[in-house]
């Protein structure tokens, strides 16, 4: 039995973590989430009266409630997810990513290492090594050449693990995935999104000309990357995790069109994401071959899972899409 705090655990890959550790190990989880407009307490309802599981509504941008969450219950091990994590919201206003991703992450760092965490998991992105031409995969040697607020952030919090490893001593691990899917994603992510609109009969936008190339991965599938490394890992070692399933997103985008039975006439080509990445992926070779790990799902049977939870839990995105997120749809879309 191991006691794991979890930053970020309401949100939509933490959540999902939080979720397989109980199922499949002992350990004690302690989430620790802020709840911002992408955390939600729902995504873990069946699990909160697990004797195992606590949850604690705090900032980690707060350094002194940080120390007395870390005192109170002495974590052995900290997996970090909580983020800022949406490309779009850094380029309207990138302040809340450099607070949260930069120096909420420094925060964690100072927090573990006075109670003497065992293992820091730092969760990263493919996103810090910046975009590929057409040919090619990211490697953990790749140079770090971030394009957006957004990627920008997640590298700064990476080199100050980097730097905690090098400088402290401090036994670090960084784990850099491709993009995600799956339940509980919030609906402003390009696949949830596509399938809300689709099943609302509302356009479907997509960015330039919708040829660029993401390398999606099924969350569950991360989850268990990140679990390996967790365990396993390499004090002070990075790890890719790609899911091998590069498309287009025009491709996917159709891919849902025809899961829903709706017509190309929903697609809308709207005015370009500034500084769009055109292509990632990942080469996860480190982490099959030192670690055991590899993708359980082809896409296409995570994508038609994944529709299929969206069709059944119509009222978990429904209220998520109401409220706050209509204010930032509109600032987003209005007038692409
Ligand atoms: P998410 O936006 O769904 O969830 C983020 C969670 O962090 C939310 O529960 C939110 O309330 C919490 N949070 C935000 N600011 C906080 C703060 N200051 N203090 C405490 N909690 C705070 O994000 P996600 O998609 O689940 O991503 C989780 C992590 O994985 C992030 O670090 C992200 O960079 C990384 N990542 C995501 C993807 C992806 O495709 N979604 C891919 C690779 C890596
Ligand atoms: O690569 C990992 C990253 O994946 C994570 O680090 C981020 O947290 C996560 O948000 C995701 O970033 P992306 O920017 O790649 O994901 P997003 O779902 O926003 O967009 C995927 C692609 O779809 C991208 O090329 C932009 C495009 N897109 C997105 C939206 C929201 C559209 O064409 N239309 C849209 O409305």
């Amino acid at each position: 039995m191991t006691r794991i705090l979890v930053t970020g655990g309401a949100g939509f890959i933490g959540s999902n973590y939080v979720r397989l550790l109980l199922e499949r190990s002992n350990d004690e989880i302690v989430n620790v989430d802020a709840l911002t407009y992408a955390g939600n307490l729902e995504n873990l309802s069946d699990v909160e009266d697990d004797p195992r599981y606590t949850f604690v509504r705090a900032d980690i941008r707060d350094a002194a409630v940080m120390a007395q969450v870390f005192d109170e219950h002495r974590p052995e091990v900290v997996v970090h997810f909580a983020a800022e994590s949406h490309v779009d919201r850094s380029v309207l206003d990138a302040t809340a990513f450099v607070q949260t991703n930069v120096v909420g992450t420094q925060v964690l760092l100072d927090a573990s290492r006075r109670v003497r965490v065992a293992r820091f998991v730092h969760v990263s992105t493919d996103e810090v090594y910046g975009s590929l031409g057409p040919t090619g995969r990211f490697t953990e040697d790749s140079p770090l050449q971030p394009n957006s607020p957004y990627s920008a952030s997640k590298t700064g919090s990476d080199l100050l693990v980097r730097a905690a490893h090098h400088t402290h001593g401090m036994d670090a691990v960084i784990t850099r995935c491709s993009n995600n899917y799956g339940p509980y994603q919030f609906p402003e992510k390009l696949i949830p999104l596509m399938i809300a609109n689709a099943l609302e009969g509302r356009q479907l936008p997509v960015y330039g000309d919708g040829r660029n190339v993401r390398d999606w991965i099924h969350v569950e599938d991360h989850c268990l990357a990140v679990d390996a490394v967790r365990r396993l890992g390499r004090a002070g070692e990075v790890y890719n995790i790609g899911g091998d399933a590069e498309r287009e997103n025009i491709v996917v985008v159709r891919q849902i069109l025809a899961l829903c039975g709706g017509g190309e006439e929903l697609i809308q080509f709207v005015t370009d994401r500034p500084g769009h990445d055109r292509r990632y992926a990942m080469d996860s070779t480190r982490i099959q071959q030192e670690l055991g790990w590899r993708p359980t799902r082809t896409f296409e049977a995570g994508l038609e899972e994944t529709f299929r939870w969206y069709v059944d839990h119509r009222a978990w995105w429904e209220r998520v899409r109401s409220g706050a997120y209509q204010e930032y749809y509109q600032r987003n879309y209005a007038g692409r």
